[in-house]
């Protein structure tokens, strides 16, 4: 018998109105979340104790609801704060990846009506991780571009927030084929989308780029551009070709689970001299000191 060791094992959950161990945590297999990939989330980060930029996570997952038409979860931005906050609180970790998701639930017959469904919410604190390694998020990570095109936003919105993801498995099987970790996917017209679980910036001639369209509009992208005003340097969302990412002086991923992260090689070719860049480095330390302001974290209540 294997214990309760690894990722997964450590942490809490809330499932069906109940607070419960992690090796607790049960999803029905007729839940449509799982069957139709019929569900969004939200996932935040708790920095030493404070959950960062809350209110703007729970904006987008309220609004990931709304399009979802979840309307029998019968709960409020005040439930939710309070179920995050007593999930974290009850697992005691100080640093903490969080998951908030609601699934559209199981049907009342075969017929599977999606109105027939009393929708589900879950949440879980696990202890805090990144999208790459500990080595990578300090000097870099290998990338390839994939041959495979992210799900176009016309059939699914990718700025709602889903597991609806083979795009991205059957893209990170083609970078292990290549002996690469990530790959980032393109369009049907061959502009730079995102990866599994970040977006991705630029910095061309000075100026930093992220995509605008098929990307979810990360929070961590969105405290990038912030802090880009604040040093001087332009920061555009819009359409980047990816030979235009090639030939970039700086490359960076950004997730909330990571933060930002240099990107040191595309295909095996370099991005800039290889190194950090300057750029890349100084954001990364503006996004950490970020974390001790009270206006971007909410303490968490520890029992
Ligand atoms: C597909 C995708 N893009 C981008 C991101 C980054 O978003 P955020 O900065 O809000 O974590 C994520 C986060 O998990 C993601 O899953």
């Amino acid at each position: 018998m294997t214990t309760a060791s690894g990722y997964g094992s450590e942490g809490y959950g809330y499932i069906d109105g109940e607070y419960v161990s992690m090796s607790e945590m049960r999803l029905p297999v007729t839940d449509l979340g799982f069957q139709l990939a019929d569900m969004c989330y939200d996932a935040l980060h708790v920095h030493e104790g404070r959950f960062f930029r809350m209110n703007d996570h729970l904006d987008r997952f309220e609004h990931a609801i709304a399009e979802r038409r979840y309307d029998t979860l019968g709960l409020d931005r005040d439930d939710f704060a309070e179920i995050l906050m007593a999930c974290v609180g009850r697992s005691g970790l100080r640093n903490s990846m969080v998951n908030i998701v609601a699934t559209r639930g199981s049907p009342e017959s075969g017929h599977k009506d999606l109105r027939s469904c009393r929708n589900r919410l879950m949440v879980w604190a696990l202890p805090y991780y990144s999208v790459v390694s500990e080595e990578e998020t300090k000097n870099g990570c290998d990338i390839v571009v994939a041959d495979t095109i992210r799900i176009p936003p016309e059939a699914v919105d990718p700025t709602i927030k889903n597991y609806g993801r083979l795009d991205f498995v059957r893209a990170l099987f083609e970078a292990y084929d290549k002996e690469a970790r990530y790959a980032v996917l393109l369009d049907g017209e061959g502009n730079v989308t995102e990866g599994r679980g970040w977006n991705i910036f630029a910095l061309d001639s000075g100026h930093l780029i992220s995509p605008d369209e098929g990307v979810l509009q990360g929070i961590t992208r969105r405290t990038v551009v912030e802090l880009a005003e604040k040093l001087n340097i332009e920061a555009k969302l819009e359409k980047l070709l990816v030979d235009r990412m090639r030939g970039a002086e700086e490359i960076f991923l950004t997730s909330t689970a990571g933060g930002i992260v240099p990107v040191k090689s595309i295909d095996g070719k370099s991005v800039g001299d290889g190194n950090v860049g300057p750029v890349t480095q100084r954001l990364t330390d503006m996004y950490w000191e970020l974390h001790e302001d009270d206006a971007y974290t909410t303490p968490v209540e520890y029992n």
